[in-house]
């Protein structure tokens, strides 16, 4: 039986134009680079997102009107290496607080390591881990009564197209309890010439990252990919809020899945979308939270304004 990876992957490729999902970088590899990625002059978000949770925490929680005494479950979505939610953690243990920490990651590897340092850095903090898929996790979580504040941040909502955001939201509503909160955090719709090298560093990690979707398909699908036969280029749409990030063909050529003796043919200048960011403002997520019992109750911004913590309630 084919495996869900390679049924994805050829299902993208046989659609045209060709896509690839985002949600195969992150091979062992790809979060590597995508640490990388985190540190780059280039790329603001992660910057933007760790000054608000260094600066504003206090804020954000005062948001959250959670009654000390009251024990809640704080869920993260797609945890990483922690590093902006350690700021917030360390406010909430600091005032006493009663809560546990559930981080929830597709990675083992990136919750073990999470874990051992929170150990380290805040040993009296109650962690539960849990590897897998949000989607999955949401199904789990609905029939907990605890009261929950879900952190989902950086602005990872952005890789969902508008209709399957517009559903996870939904998702995430259902999976909820009058009272519960979310925070969101969300890159804003700004100018190209401070998106388009966030997605196009100088030192080429983005392209790296980028490329290495198809070193992971020829490693674990048997396929040939030439890889220098492929460029990194993004596009950013200013009025839509869209980036978008693609892998273009550099000449006519084919590429065979060994596995399953499939041939793929690309032209000169295809272009395989691999990736979309999408940035918001409050008109789009206001209009995606209309279908949901999600409503937006405040918006904390970073010095710039390149990116917004949205506190949300279950209403
Ligand atoms: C982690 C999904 C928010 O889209 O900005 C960074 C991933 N891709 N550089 C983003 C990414 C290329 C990132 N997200």
């Amino acid at each position: 039986m084919k495996s869900q990876f390679r049924l994805d992957i050829e299902n993208g490729l046989k659609n045209s134009p060709k896509t690839l999902p985002s949600k195969y970088f992150y091979d062992a590899i790809g979060d590597a680079l995508f640490v990388k990625i985190m540190h780059l002059p280039e790329y603001y978000l992660t910057r933007a997102e760790f000054e608000i949770f260094s600066t504003k925490s206090k804020n954000i929680i005062s948001k959250l009107e959670i009654n000390k005494d009251q024990p809640f479950d704080l869920i993260e979505l797609g945890a990483g290496d922690g590093k902006k939610t350690k700021a917030f953690l360390k406010v909430l243990l600091d005032e006493d607080y009663n809560f546990k920490y559930l981080p929830i990651d597709i990675s083992q590897n990136a919750l073990d390591d999470l874990e051992q340092s929170i150990h380290k850095e805040f040993s009296k903090l109650n962690i539960e881990t849990i590897q897998g898929n949000y989607f999955g996790v949401l199904n789990d979580i609905k029939t907990n009564t605890t009261p929950k504040v879900i952190m989902f941040l950086g602005s990872n909502l952005g890789n969902l197209q508008d209709h399957e955001a517009q559903d996870f939201l939904i998702k995430l509503s259902n999976a909820l309890q009058v009272g519960d909160k979310v925070i969101m955090g969300l890159d804003t719709i700004k100018p190209k010439d401070v998106v388009l090298p966030a997605y196009n560093d100088s030192q080429g990690v983005t392209k790296a990252f980028n490329l290495n979707l198809l070193n992971r398909i020829n490693n674990e699908l048997e396929a040939d990919f030439e890889i220098e036969n492929f460029d990194h280029s993004p596009e950013y749409n200013e009025e839509t809020g869209i980036a978008k990030s693609y892998l273009v063909s550099k000449e006519d050529q084919e590429v065979t899945f060994n596995g399953d003796n499939i041939i793929f043919k690309f032209q000169k200048g295809e272009k395989i979308l691999t990736e979309i960011s999408r940035k918001y403002n409050d008109e789009i997520l206001n209009s995606f939270l209309n279908n949901t019992k999600l409503k937006q109750i405040s918006k904390i911004s970073d010095s710039k304004n390149y990116f917004n913590s949205y506190i949300l309630e279950r209403v």
